[in-house]
């Protein structure tokens, strides 16, 4: 056999595996066209979705939150928590007033689901202060998405929606109270 015959034989087997090597992600088991390597795959096979939002809002919420509303947002008439779980306040069309209320705190009474809470020397602090903007819309995605607020199709809070209501009271200090708050608008 000529040796320019081996010689071709040889290349074209070679570029024949740069190109399967080029289109399978160097022979990673994983990665088919169209992605080219094991981090190009990776990055569109996991976007992160709602689904870590609401985890890390849950845990947010089994740290800050569930000692006084409950695991699973019952609150306590004993206690003067109101509910989150089907609160008017939780699953209004925006989150306008609940960014409110955690950045610096509710001194009530309030009224929620036709009960009074809170009021005299009940009132939740500011528990989200000293939290991220991220943070807040995490738990507040998760609130108005766990229990039996599941399915209703409260919106989630965005990360810009807190930013722009923190911008909006950087300057107050001290609690909200009901009344103020249901003097704005529900959403805007
Ligand atoms: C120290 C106990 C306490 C903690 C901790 C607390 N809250 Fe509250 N929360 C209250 C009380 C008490 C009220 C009612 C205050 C009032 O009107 O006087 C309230 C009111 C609310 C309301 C409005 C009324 C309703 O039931 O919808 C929301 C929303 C709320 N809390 C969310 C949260 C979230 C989210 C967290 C965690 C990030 C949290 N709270 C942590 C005690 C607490």
């Amino acid at each position: 056999m000529p040796i320019w015959l081996i010689a071709i034989f040889i290349l074209s087997g070679f570029s024949g595996l740069i190109y399967v090597g080029n289109h399978s992600g160097w022979f990673d088991a994983q990665v088919y066209e169209p992605f080219v390597d094991s981090q190009h795959l990776e990055a569109w096979a996991r976007p992160p979705g709602p689904g870590e939002e609401l985890k890390r809002g849950k845990a947010t919420f089994g740290t800050l939150c569930s000692t006084c509303h409950g695991d699973t947002g019952t609150g306590s008439a004993t206690t003067g928590c109101p509910p989150l779980d089907g609160s008017e306040w939780v699953m209004a069309a925006g989150p306008n007033r609940i960014i409110r209320i955690l950045q610096n705190g509710l001194a009530g009474p309030i009224e929620v689901k036709g009960g009074k809470y809170g009021g005299g020397a009940v009132a939740m602090t500011a528990v989200g202060a000293a939290l991220s903007d991220q943070q807040i819309s995490d738990v507040l995605t998760y609130v108005r998405n766990a229990w039996s607020n599941k399915g209703k199709g409260a919106a989630p809070v965005t990360i810009e929606q807190v930013k722009a209501v923190r911008e909006k009271i950087k300057d107050k200090s001290g609690y909200f109270t009901p009344d103020e708050l249901l003097k704005l608008p529900e959403k805007d």
